[in-house]
């Protein structure tokens, strides 16, 4: 059988970049995209040489509007086709609406949610082709609720789910599967910025990224449509159904401090 590439976005560090070990040690040839070409470089020599598989490093910023449009004509270039596509660059801003950069603010969408869309929707048509391979997103345990003082982190993350989950049942009947990622707290570089890293979430426990991506990629290849890492993750967001809406928006705004 032909050997599957996966291409995984925000690759550099924390959960991709673990992702992207689980991949290469599951034999497949990886891509590895992010803006740090060091890092990547250093993951890239350390999958060949471990796992002897074909590693390529794609240098993008998802910030740029037509960033997708230009990876999917240097994937072409280069002769590269994929079959599995891991969205998970993203980064939060905490803080008060009013308060959070525009910019900052913008280009936060942009890579959450419109980079993610756009590079979904041009590999699409290959994979169908194909009939292979697939698509898993990274949303985060935040998409099941409103996320005062994280509110565009929040919604951007709904977006992720609500939009996996339809893509989910609409590429049911082919052999494609579509899972949606939904971490909780994890130990990476996510929470290194200053207000970040004493945010209260982070003081009722959270995850390694490597238990995490190991979590994730069993998921997909079972093509679970929402794959919640961690028990307590997933209660937390099942009773998300039956809380009223006031009361977990509050706790959301109660933790995001
Ligand atoms: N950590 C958590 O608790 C948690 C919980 C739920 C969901 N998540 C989600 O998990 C995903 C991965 O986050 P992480 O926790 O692993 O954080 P991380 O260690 O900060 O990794 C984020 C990755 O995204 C890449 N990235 C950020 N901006 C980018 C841009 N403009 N262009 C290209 N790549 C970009 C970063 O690479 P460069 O900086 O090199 O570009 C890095 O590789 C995110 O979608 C995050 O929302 C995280």
């Amino acid at each position: 059988m032909k050997q599957q590439r996966v291409l995984v976005t925000g690759a550099s560090s924390g959960i991709g970049l673990e992702l992207a070990k689980v991949y290469a040690q599951q034999g497949y040839a990886v891509v590895l995209l992010a803006r740090s070409q060091a890092a990547l470089e250093q993951l890239a020599a350390e999958l060949r040489s471990q796992y002897k598989v074909g590693v390529e490093v794609l240098v993008a910023d998802l910030r740029q509007p037509d960033a997708a449009v230009r990876v999917t004509q240097d994937l072409a270039q280069r002769g590269l086709t994929i079959d599995v596509l891991v969205n998970n660059a993203g980064f939060g801003l905490l803080g008060p609406h009013a308060q959070s950069g525009v910019q900052e603010q913008m280009d936060m969408l942009q890579v959450n949610m419109m980079a993610l869309t756009q590079l979904t929707r041009l590999l699409l048509p290959g994979m169908l082709e194909r009939n292979a391979g697939g698509v898993l997103n990274v949303a985060s345990t935040a998409a099941f609720q409103a996320g005062p003082n994280m509110a565009l982190y929040y919604a951007s993350k709904a977006f992720v789910l609500s939009y996996t989950e339809a893509l989910h049942e609409e590429l049911a009947p082919t052999g494609l599967h579509v899972s949606c990622l939904c971490p909780g707290p994890t130990r990476t570089a996510f929470f290194a910025g200053d207000k970040l890293q004493n945010v209260r979430l982070l003081k009722f426990g959270s995850q390694s990224a490597e238990e995490v991506a190991r979590f994730a990629y069993a998921a997909f290849q079972r093509n679970q449509a929402i794959a919640i890492p961690g028990l307590k993750n997933r209660l937390l967001a099942f009773s998300t159904r039956f809380s009223p809406r006031a009361v977990t928006r509050k706790l959301a705004q109660a933790l995001n401090q």
